[in-house]
């Protein structure tokens, strides 16, 4: 009966049907105002409460003296006041039956504060009220056009979710989320995990419809959390790809992780192997985790791991070989029978062999056949497609054919991955292709990278016998 009640919590944490910002404030430029303000212009449907002793009205909404003179229920309190009030609003919330609270405040374990981190815990126990933080910068979650942050406030609607125990990185990560037009179900701060941590929050989005890769800049597990943190991935990423980046490797790194959320970095080698064992992906940098979310995101599992390159330039066919060496992805040798089709589609001193080589002359229809070509082999699981910047090929004019190419063969269920290396109309057609599905990146060794873990995520579900 409580688990069941814990799990509408969780739920509630998502999609509220109300939400009371407790320190809303009447000043511009504070915490506490800013975030009310993300919450009603990113567009939230639900019912919102500011709540203020000294305030009637805020951003155009009535202001309560407590959340106990709230006339409805509330789902999600977001606590915005000073560390010493906290515990008194926690409380309350507990009294008037808040499901949830979101505590913004710092000030508690992260600075050693640990008393009173307890008590909030046990607050939140007694009253059956699951706690996002604190410390954190709040959360946001896009289905529900809910931005509940005082973070930018027009986070772009996609399918990866991004659970931080940084703030500030979390932060910056959002604005540069919209930057590089990557679209999140959801950005979640976790902070100093004194309830909700990131097993939590990841079973729930492992179940969320508008997820498909979960990722998680980590600092540090709970202590004693290292057992569930393995046994609930384990099962979480046999239905979505998780990504982790862990900070704190090095020594000073682990000490800047204890001053900085209060977590155990712990040995890096015990982290490798837990993830290792929870089918958890590892990434070392933030842009290679949204390169390899952004592919998993939007890339069917292929049916194997034979992969074609198809390109313009030698140079870069020859580093994505590299690379295809490197990170383990197996590229196939043609049959003289494939070779006959791709020399059909290419001018006669091309290269039919693995790199398939268009040369420099290469146009639109070339790329089309080619495309069409490897969509429709037996030979082929998985395409990498290169483009150099040509005078005689328009790289948009490329992106806008091979969506079509894309759209056409979709179910053929092969993975599409792409490399455009050129200047700002190149920038342009990597946008096109993103916004259309197809992961495309700046370089040919981000292009492999990434399908190289969609094949190693493949390895993952045939080893786990979700797939053959
Ligand atoms: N109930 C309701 N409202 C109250 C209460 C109460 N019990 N007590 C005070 N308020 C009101 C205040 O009157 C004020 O409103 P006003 O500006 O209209 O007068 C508002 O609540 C805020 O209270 P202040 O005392 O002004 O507090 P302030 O805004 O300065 O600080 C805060 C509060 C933001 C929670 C601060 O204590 C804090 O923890 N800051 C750090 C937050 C943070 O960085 N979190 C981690 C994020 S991650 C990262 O690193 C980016």
């Amino acid at each position: 009966m409580k688990w069941c009640r814990v799990l509408d919590n969780v739920e509630a944490l998502f999609n509220p049907r109300s939400i009371a910002v407790i320190g809303a404030s009447r000043k511009p430029g504070k915490i506490g105002h800013d975030l009310l303000k993300n919450i009603i212009e990113y567009g939230y449907k639900g019912k919102i409460y500011p709540i203020n002793p000294k305030a009637d009205e805020i951003l155009g909404y009535k202001a309560y003296p407590s959340i106990k003179d709230v006339p409805e229920d509330v789902d999600v309190a977001i606590i915005v006041v000073p560390a010493q009030y906290v515990l008194d609003v926690a409380r309350e919330c507990g009294e008037k039956g808040v499901k949830v609270l979101v505590v913004i405040t710092s000030g508690f374990g992260e600075v050693g504060n640990v008393e009173a981190e307890e008590k909030l815990l046990e607050i939140g126990k007694k009253y059956g009220m699951r706690i996002l933080g604190p410390n954190i910068f709040g959360y946001v979650y896009t289905p529900a056009r809910l931005n509940a942050t005082f973070g930018p406030r027009d986070v772009l609607e996609g399918p990866i979710a991004f659970i931080t125990q940084s703030g500030a990185l979390g932060i910056a990560l959002m604005g540069w989320t919209i930057m590089e037009e990557i679209g999140l179900s959801s950005i979640i701060s976790t902070g100093n995990m004194i309830d909700l941590d990131v097993i939590d929050l990841s079973k729930y989005l492992a179940e969320d419809q508008y997820t498909r890769v979960i990722t998680i800049y980590l600092e540090g597990l709970k202590e004693g959390s290292g057992r569930r943190f393995i046994e609930e991935m384990r099962e979480i990423t046999k239905k979505k790809p998780v990504i982790v980046i862990k900070a704190g490797r090095s020594e000073r790194g682990r000490l800047a992780v204890a001053s900085h959320t209060g977590s155990l970095a712990g040995s890096d080698k015990l982290y490798d192997a837990a993830f290792k064992q929870a089918g958890v992906i590892r990434a070392y940098n933030i842009e290679e985790m949204f390169d390899w979310a952004r592919a998993l995101a939007t890339q069917p599992v292929p049916r194997g791991e034979k992969t074609i390159i198809i390109t313009n330039g030698g140079g870069v066919g020859v580093l994505a070989t590299d690379s295809s060496e490197e990170y383990g992805v197996p590229l196939i040798n043609p049959s003289e029978t494939l070779k006959q089709k791709l020399r059909e589609t290419m001018p006669w001193f091309g290269s039919p062999k693995n790199p398939v080589d268009l040369t420099g002359q290469a146009g639109v229809d070339n790329y089309v056949k080619a495309l069409e070509t490897a969509f429709e082999s037996d030979e082929v699981d998985n395409i990498v497609l290169l483009y150099c910047r040509t005078t005689v090929l328009d790289p948009r004019d490329l992106a806008k054919a091979v969506v079509k190419i894309y759209d056409k063969y979709r179910e053929a269920g092969k993975p599409l991955v792409a490399g455009f290396v050129g200047g700002l109309d190149t920038l342009e057609a990597i946008k096109i292709l993103n916004k259309n599905n197809i992961p495309t990146y700046p370089s040919p060794e981000r292009a492999v990278s990434s399908l190289s873990k969609i094949i190693e995520y493949r390895r993952y579900l045939a080893r786990q016998k979700i797939i053959d």
